[in-house]
């Protein structure tokens, strides 16, 4: 194991005080790994202190983006948390201004977060930070029984029906998600056949763009990136890539709960968005998770996604949105304001946030 920094611990000593994490570690080696081994530039980490009791964090977390067509650095604010004694005192409100004045100092162009729709944070982030909510990132949060008889059997037939008619889902959609699992496309295109397997390192000539810029917002899925990302990380995570010939199309990336009771798929994308590609990764995804005894999969999309259509295609449920993490940006800079007023899609996965 590396050598971990000293602020890094103090970090993960104050982080452990509010419980575990539902899908991730907070670990002093996960830590390290997010601030200390970040390819791009290293953390900012604050942490407030009364004499030596550490009483409030707050950090940034640099990434590549492509906002609006133009490579840039940005980050992500993440790590806020204070203790219950001292809210409402200022402490997230320094930590994270704090935090802006080294993104400005240090090149970053775009800063955002994804606190929980309405909650502390997010007031936070809206009332003191100079933040925005981004209306265009609409993130929904969207779920599938993997075995599905078991809980529709326990819960019996009226349950389910009531709670799904409220919801409005369509019925052949609701039976479809009770009785059985969506076909899989045939993994052959134009005569190549698609080969999907376990990666445990990236080639280096893969287009870190997926194609030509499409989105608002979308961070640079390169193989540093995604090598720092998941396959450097003390979290264990699936990589799946999907191969035509020799050519790169696409990936998923996937983790399991503590209790290997639900898969999350963390992020993903394929070659010019080819829902193809994006099907055939989710058959086998599926495929493997049901061999392991994983008993559901979760994920995020953004609404109005492609990749939104093939997951209801392949019986995720759509949970809404309102509940869940929302997207907002720090209105600091040029790009950023026009960001916030650009109707543009964008490509945002749950591997964007810090939530795993
Ligand atoms: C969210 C959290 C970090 C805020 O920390 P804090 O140090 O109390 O925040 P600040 O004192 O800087 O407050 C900043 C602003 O946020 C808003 N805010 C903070 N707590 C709020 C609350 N409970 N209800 C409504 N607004 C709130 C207010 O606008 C506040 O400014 P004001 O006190 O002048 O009105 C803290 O509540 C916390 O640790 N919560 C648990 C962990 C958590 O949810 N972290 C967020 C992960 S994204």
């Amino acid at each position: 194991m590396r050598a971990v920094s000293p602020d890094v611990v103090q970090l993960a000593r104050f982080r452990a005080r509010f419980g575990e994490n539902r899908f991730r570690s907070i670990s002093p080696e996960y830590f390290e790994w997010k601030h200390r081994r970040n390819p791009y530039l290293p953390g900012y980490i604050y942490l407030e202190r009364r004499g030596e009791e550490v009483i409030g964090s707050a950090s940034i977390t640099p990434k590549k983006l492509l906002v609006l067509g133009q490579i840039v650095l940005g980050g992500e604010f993440c790590d806020a948390f204070t203790d219950a004694r001292h809210r409402r005192e200022g402490i997230f409100s320094r930590g994270m201004q704090a935090g802006i004045e080294y993104a400005a100092t240090h090149g970053i162009q775009m800063l955002y977060g994804t606190p929980s729709l309405g909650s502390a944070s997010y007031q936070g982030f809206l009332r003191k930070l100079g933040c925005e909510l981004c209306p265009s990132a609409r993130l929904h949060y969207m779920a599938k029984p993997l075995r599905p008889l078991k809980p529709f059997l326990k819960l019996g037939v009226k349950a389910v029906v009531k709670r799904r008619t409220r919801r409005s889902q369509p019925f052949r959609m609701l039976c479809r998600q009770v009785f059985g699992r969506t076909p899989c496309p045939p993994a052959q295109r134009d005569g190549e056949p698609l080969r999907i397997s376990v990666l445990d390192r990236l080639a280096e000539d893969f287009d870190g763009l997926w194609g030509p810029p499409r989105y608002a917002f979308c961070t640079l899925r390169d193989r540093t990136y995604l090598t720092w990302r998941f396959l450097d990380n003390p979290d264990d995570y699936l990589l799946l890539g999907a191969h035509e010939g020799r050519d790169f199309q696409g990936y998923l990336a996937v983790k399991l709960s503590p209790d290997g009771a639900t898969g999350v798929i963390c992020d993903y994308i394929t070659l010019h968005d080819n829902q193809l590609v994006f099907q055939g990764l989710l058959c086998e995804v599926e495929r493997m998770l049901i061999e392991r005894k994983v008993r559901q999969l979760v994920t995020y999309c953004m609404e109005g996604s492609p990749y939104f259509q093939t997951l209801e295609t392949h019986c995720f449920a759509d949970r809404g949105a309102e509940r869940g993490l929302c997207v907002v940006v720090h209105s600091g800079t040029d790009l950023a304001r026009r960001l916030l007023a650009s109707s543009q899609p964008w490509h945002f996965t749950l591997a964007d946030s810090d939530n795993i």
